[in-house]
């Protein structure tokens, strides 16, 4: 049996397409949801959106501090590798529960492939590159998105048998929906379309500790956001770590936001960055693929622009994912008001620039991922 472990948000779009690929070839596989994330708009509405079959282990952990959360995912996930030993844990991405799935697997000798691995900021005070090298260095197979991160492990000593370049699994999910998406009807619902014409719009994203829990940073965000309000709506889908921290800092009064969409008047504008909680896959892929311009400071999002051609400034010093300024359509701005303000402007005018393809984001690396567990000579019984 194999286990394919997701926890959050950008987990279940990575796992959707490895679990697919495996129904189809009747690869034995089990999917473990560690409950990180746990919220219906956090995650049950992307096993809904992606067609994935309610989990098979659910360890509902929910939040805490990285001691505790990373603590809690570990005491209860290597009772489910007690109980039922599988041959192979397969973890993705970069959050909480990816380096204590895989540091529970290696202890107990079951081989752990990392999906996304090599990626580096080289920025030790993100959680998540400390969960990234730590991932990379116990795992046995290692599936990379592009040629930097095989170069990144191969600089870190990790032996060149062990690292598989096999492209983007979050671009195979993307492909798979964009179809779905379009009918999604997210933008006639926010007044992005009148009278069956596109308006012009910004969609931003914030949830980076570094962005979000200093009062100073997210102060600066939002006022750029205001000021790019003022030029054309910005749409402000919060992650409830924002909700929690703009409430804290007392600053709800500097967005409108709207907690029912359904109540929501299409034909209503508002003064200051539309805020609504965070939507399920199709809605946040039809929104995203309708703007002028992305305000991040996710890693996902990068990725996703580049595909979609549309420019993206990233609200960071630094990004693990240097492919998408080199190939695609991001560019790093940090978070001075001046700087953002100027470049969004700037960015938001250009033409749209086509689709961008780096290798192996073309919509089959699950499958290749498959194809190297199935030669890989491990004993898969169900
Ligand atoms: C986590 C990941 C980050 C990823 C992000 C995507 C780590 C270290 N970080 O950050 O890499 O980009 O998910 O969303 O693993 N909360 C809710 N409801 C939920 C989930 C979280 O209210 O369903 C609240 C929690 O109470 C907590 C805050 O959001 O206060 C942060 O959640 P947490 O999972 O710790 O980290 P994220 O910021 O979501």
């Amino acid at each position: 049996m194999i286990y394919l472990v997701a926890g959050a948000r950008p987990n279940f779009m990575k796992i959707a397409p490895i679990a697919r690929s495996m129904r189809k070839r009747g690869m034995p596989h089990k999917i473990v949801h560690t409950g990180q994330h746990y919220d219906e708009e956090m995650s049950g509405t992307f096993f809904q959106d992606l067609g994935l079959p309610v989990p098979d282990a659910h360890l509902g952990v929910g939040s805490g501090t990285h001691a505790q959360q990373t603590g809690k995912v570990m005491t209860a996930f290597e009772k489910v590798c007690f109980r039922e030993r599988p041959c192979l844990v397969i973890v993705v991405g970069d959050v909480n529960s990816t380096v204590a799935c895989a540091l529970v697997a290696a202890k107990l000798r079951i081989p752990v492939a990392h999906v996304e691995a090599g990626l580096r900021s080289f920025d030790r005070s993100m959680p998540e590159e400390i969960n990234r090298v730590l991932t990379d260095r116990i795992s046995d197979y290692l599936f990379t998105t592009c040629e930097d991160a095989n170069a990144n492990l191969c600089r870190e000593g990790i032996p060149a048998e062990r690292i598989h370049f096999v492209g983007n699994v979050m671009i195979d999910t993307l492909i798979e929906h964009q179809k779905m998406a379009a009918h999604s009807g997210i933008r006639e619902r926010l007044g992005l379309e009148k009278n069956g014409f596109p308006v012009r719009y910004a969609v931003s994203t914030l949830h980076r500790p570094s962005n979000v829990d200093e009062r100073e940073s997210l102060r600066n965000i939002l006022e750029s956001l205001n000021a790019i309000h003022e030029k054309m709506p910005v749409v402000f889908p919060a992650h409830p770590r924002t909700i929690k921290q703009l409430k804290k800092f007392g600053m709800m009064d500097q967005v409108c936001f709207l907690e029912d969409l359904a109540g929501m008047d299409p034909r209503a504008s508002h003064e200051r960055v539309l805020t609504i909680p965070p939507l399920g896959y199709l809605d946040f892929l039809s929104l995203m693929s309708g703007a002028s311009l992305v305000l991040t400071d996710s890693g996902g999002i990068q990725e996703e622009t580049t595909i979609l051609g549309i420019p993206c400034l990233t609200l960071r010093p630094n990004t693990e994912r240097p492919i998408t300024i080199r190939e695609g359509t991001n560019k790093l701005v940090g978070n001075e008001p001046g700087i953002i303000v100027s470049e969004a402007l700037g960015w938001a005018a250009r033409k749209k620039t086509g689709k961008k393809l780096p290798k192996f984001w073309d919509g089959k690396a699950a499958d290749r991922i498959v194809r190297v567990i199935n030669r890989s000579g491990l004993q898969i019984n169900a």
